[in-house]
């Protein structure tokens, strides 16, 4: 039998070791590893994200089999605080989310989309004084058609103790958020997150059930040639707006992309630049995303990528909101090209 010369058993064990180690980055270590500490607060924060992952993969999960399955897709039937028709998606995830943070001694109340007022776990309320804010399914007219859908998540520590459960505490602005991110449904399963030092995005590996690290500090590039916006809505534009689609329109050099579900389309600007915007109407001025689930979060993530979210007069991360269910316009993307959508809101040209 010829032995395997050293140097070669060496380089076979190293690719093992290598690809052992990728494989035990899960989300709950890098988390651990990004705060510096195995305190309390560091371990509450990767338990929390933990969480976060565990509702990811039950979603995951029911969409894989969305066709196969009784009630999984269509509508429920109702209509949302937002005035939005629900679908049965958007109650299953909504449900998930709360369900993983029950008895989890994490989250004492949950805030979102479907949800007029926050949701309360009072048994972890005494030890968890984390909100999550969150949108349960982002991107719900994707649902019946097997297209990209997303989840937002915005996690913030409460401030005071909250006794007539108004929840006002909440109503502060993006640079409270301890942590943000989402979680996107795609051909695979990835979270995005971020607690303020940097981006990071991992991929569920169905055959662990793990979502394992894929990319840490990424960084979106200055400028990209996507513009992703839905262009139905341009006679309902401000003049401005619509002066800056003409521009793109004859200038060389850029491409439109829009999925229906912004954090898909958001997600691809993060990797290959370029800008989403979802600006306000005439009838409209604050347009349709929400901002504590659905804008801040992105905006914390696209900023510490090094990018810039704006509602065109306002950082996003800037903006203090009045009620639960605010909404602003999004302009969020790389630097150079948020930076031209602004120079026509403000400038006018
Ligand atoms: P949601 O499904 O949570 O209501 O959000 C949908 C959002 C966003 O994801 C998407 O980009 C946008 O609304 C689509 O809206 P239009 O159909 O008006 O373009
Ligand atoms: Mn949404
Ligand atoms: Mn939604």
């Amino acid at each position: 039998m010829t032995q395997a010369p050293e140097s070669l058993n060496l380089s076979v064990n190293d690719a093992t070791k290598k690809s052992l180690d990728r494989d035990c980055t899960t989300l709950s270590r890098h988390v651990l590893e990004q705060m510096h500490s195995f305190g309390a607060e560091a371990q509450d924060l990767s338990a929390v994200m933990n969480r976060i992952a565990l509702a990811g993969k039950l979603i995951a999960r029911r969409l894989s089999r969305a066709g196969l399955m009784e009630g999984v897709l269509g509508f429920s039937g109702d209509i949302n605080v937002q005035g939005e028709s629900v679908k049965n998606m958007d109650v299953y995830a909504n449900d998930v989310f709360i369900s993983v943070f029950k008895q989890s001694g994490l989250v004492c109340r949950l805030a979102s989309e479907e949800m007029e007022a926050p949701y309360y776990i009072p048994e972890n309320c005494p030890i968890g004084r984390y909100t999550l804010l969150y949108d349960p399914i982002d991107g719900s007219s994707n649902t019946d058609t097997n297209l990209s859908l997303g989840s937002i998540f915005s996690l913030r520590q409460q401030q005071g103790d909250d006794k007539d459960q108004t929840a006002s505490d909440l109503l502060t602005n993006g640079h409270k958020q301890i942590a943000a991110g989402y979680i996107l449904y795609g051909p695979s399963t990835m979270l995005v997150y971020t607690m303020g030092n940097g981006v990071h995005s991992f991929t569920l590996d169905p055959s662990l059930g793990e979502f394992i690290l894929s990319e840490e500090n990424i960084r979106i590039p200055n400028h990209g040639s996507v513009y992703s916006v839905n262009e139905g809505n341009f006679w309902q534009w401000e003049e401005s707006m619509r002066e800056y689609i003409r521009y793109v329109h004859r200038t060389e050099g850029y491409t439109a992309r829009y999925s229906g579900a912004m954090v898909s389309d958001i997600h691809r600007i993060l990797v290959q630049g370029g800008v989403f915007l979802y600006p306000g109407t005439i009838q409209k001025p604050e347009g349709k995303l929400r901002l504590l689930y659905e804008t801040a979060p992105l905006a914390f993530v696209i900023e510490q990528a090094g990018g810039r979210a704006t509602t065109g007069l306002v950082d996003i991360l800037d903006v203090v909101p009045k009620k639960l269910h605010q909404r602003t316009p999004l302009i969020i993307g790389s630097k150079q090209d948020v930076a031209k959508v602004e120079s026509f809101i403000q400038n006018g040209h």
